[in-house]
This record gives structure tokens, sequence and C-alpha cells, in this order.
């Protein structure tokens, strides 16, 4: 009898632990499936100021609001799924739309126009420490210069400005990057931009895909010396 009693007290204690693993195990998959990783209370600040610095007559903005909403879900943010750190910023103007020789109508242009970003570059960017990638292509910033804060957000490896109708100088602060791999500002239809120094593209030793076309080198007095540099670090020299 005793024995007996051993051994169904044994089974049920068995059974609370294999319930209680059970339960962590839920736990942890219902987690997983959901993806609850929240943002940052300081990084989704930065970007509602970055909002605000914003034009966006699309109200294609429309998710990023709240005190509390998770900014990792707003359009255009991607985080990374452990720490909740904002990874990527994509806000391309409309798709495929970006100079308006693929409008059928006026009516359909109005609209495109419409789905463009403008207005300025909130430097609040700087408060997210670990931005990788910043796609704000295809918009319509008219004519403002690349903020040279820009030159500051150190941990980004994409940055793709290309047919955003920016103009004046390329700050060359770009140069301070040094993480960069893809940099694309050009705009082969044309623009109004303009570089008076080409040496600090040669700090961006892990920068593989560059996109100039348009932009007028014409004052660049130094690119004599930057291809030289480019012959030096070129490992196919
Ligand atoms: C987390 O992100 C990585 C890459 O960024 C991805 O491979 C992985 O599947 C993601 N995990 C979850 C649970 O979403
Ligand atoms: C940059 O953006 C333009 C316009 O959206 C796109 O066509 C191009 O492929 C992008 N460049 C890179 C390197 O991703
Ligand atoms: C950033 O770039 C500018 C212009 O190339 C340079 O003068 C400045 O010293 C750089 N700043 C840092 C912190 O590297």
């Amino acid at each position: 009898m005793s024995v007996l009693r051993f051994s169904i007290s044994y089974l049920s204690s068995s059974h609370f632990w294999l319930l209680l693993v059970l339960a962590l195990l839920h736990l942890c998959f219902s987690d997983q499936k959901s993806g609850d990783v929240l943002c940052m209370d300081g990084e989704r600040r930065a970007l509602m100021r970055f909002k605000h610095g914003l034009i966006d007559e699309a109200d294609r903005l429309a998710s990023w609001v709240g005190e509390t909403s998770d900014c990792c879900r707003w359009a255009g943010i991607v985080c990374d799924n452990i720490t909740g750190h904002v990874h990527q910023i994509h806000l391309p103007g409309p798709d495929g739309h970006c100079d308006g020789m693929y409008f059928l109508s006026k009516e359909e242009e109005k609209e495109g126009l419409k789905q463009m970003l403008g207005g300025h570059l909130s430097p609040s960017l700087l408060e997210l420490k670990q931005l990788k990638y910043l796609d704000l292509s295809c918009n319509n910033f008219k004519q403002i210069q690349i903020p040279s804060f820009i030159g500051s957000l150190r941990n980004l490896r994409r940055l793709n400005l290309s047919r955003s109708n920016f103009g004046g100088m390329n700050p060359p602060q770009i140069g301070n990057i040094s993480e960069l791999r893809v940099l694309s500002l050009g705009d082969l239809y044309g623009t109004t931009m303009s570089m008076m120094k080409m040496q600090w593209l040669s700090s961006l030793r892990w920068l593989h895909h560059l996109d100039m076309r348009g932009i007028d080198l014409s004052k660049a007095i130094d690119w004599f010396v930057f291809l030289s540099t480019l012959g030096y670090t070129s490992p196919c020299s």
C-alpha cells in the first residue's frame, strides 16, 4: 500500500514538472509567434520628431502615432527582433513612379506626386543608434541639401537617397560612415547636386555599390587624386 501511494505521488509530481515545462514552452513559442518585441521609447520619440519634419500629403505615415504604440510595426520600420532597436527605415516614394514618366494620366501623376515625402530630415535620426538601412529614394525634397548630420549615422550600411530631388553640395561627412556598403545618390534623369571634393569617398572602404549618376563633378577638384586612391586600394590592381 505504501509503495503504491509513493508511486502515485511520484507520478503526480512528475506530471507537475511536465506541465510546468509545457507551460514555459508555450509561453516562449507564443512570444515568438506574435513577435512581441517592443520598440524603445526614445527611438519611438525620435521617429515621431522625424515624422514631424516631413511633409506627407498622402498620409503614408498614418501608422506612426501614439505614445505607447510599437514603432516596430509602423510603416517602413524594421526592428531587430531581439533587441527591438530600429534597424531599417524604408520609405521610398511610390513604386516605379520616381519621375512622373510612367504616369498614364494627369490624375495618376497627381496621386503619385502626393505620395512623395518632402520637408526636411530631422537630426533626431541620430538617436537611432543602430540604424543600418535608410531608403528615402524617389521622394521629393525640393532641392534641399542632404544634411551633413547624415555622416554621423555611424552604423549605416545602405543609404539610398537617389531620385529624391536633393540639391546643392553633397556633404563630405558621408565619408565618415565607415561601415557603408551601398551608397546611392544619383539620378539618371539629372540632379542639381554637385560635389566639391571626392576624396571622402576613398575612406568608405567597404563600399561596393556607388551610384552618383547625374551628379555634377565638374567642380570636384580632386577626382584625379581620388581615382589614384582607388587604384591603390583596389584588390584588382
Ligand atoms: C529574426 O530576424 C532574423 C534576421 O533579421 C530572421 O532570420 C529570424 O527569422 C527572425 N526571427 C523571428 C522569430 O522572427
Ligand atoms: C535606390 O532606390 C532606387 C529608387 O527606389 C532604386 O531604383 C535603386 O535600386 C535603389 N538602389 C539600391 C542600391 O538599392
Ligand atoms: C567627418 O567628415 C568631415 C568632412 O570630411 C571631417 O572634417 C570631420 O573631421 C569628420 N568627423 C569625424 C568625427 O570623423
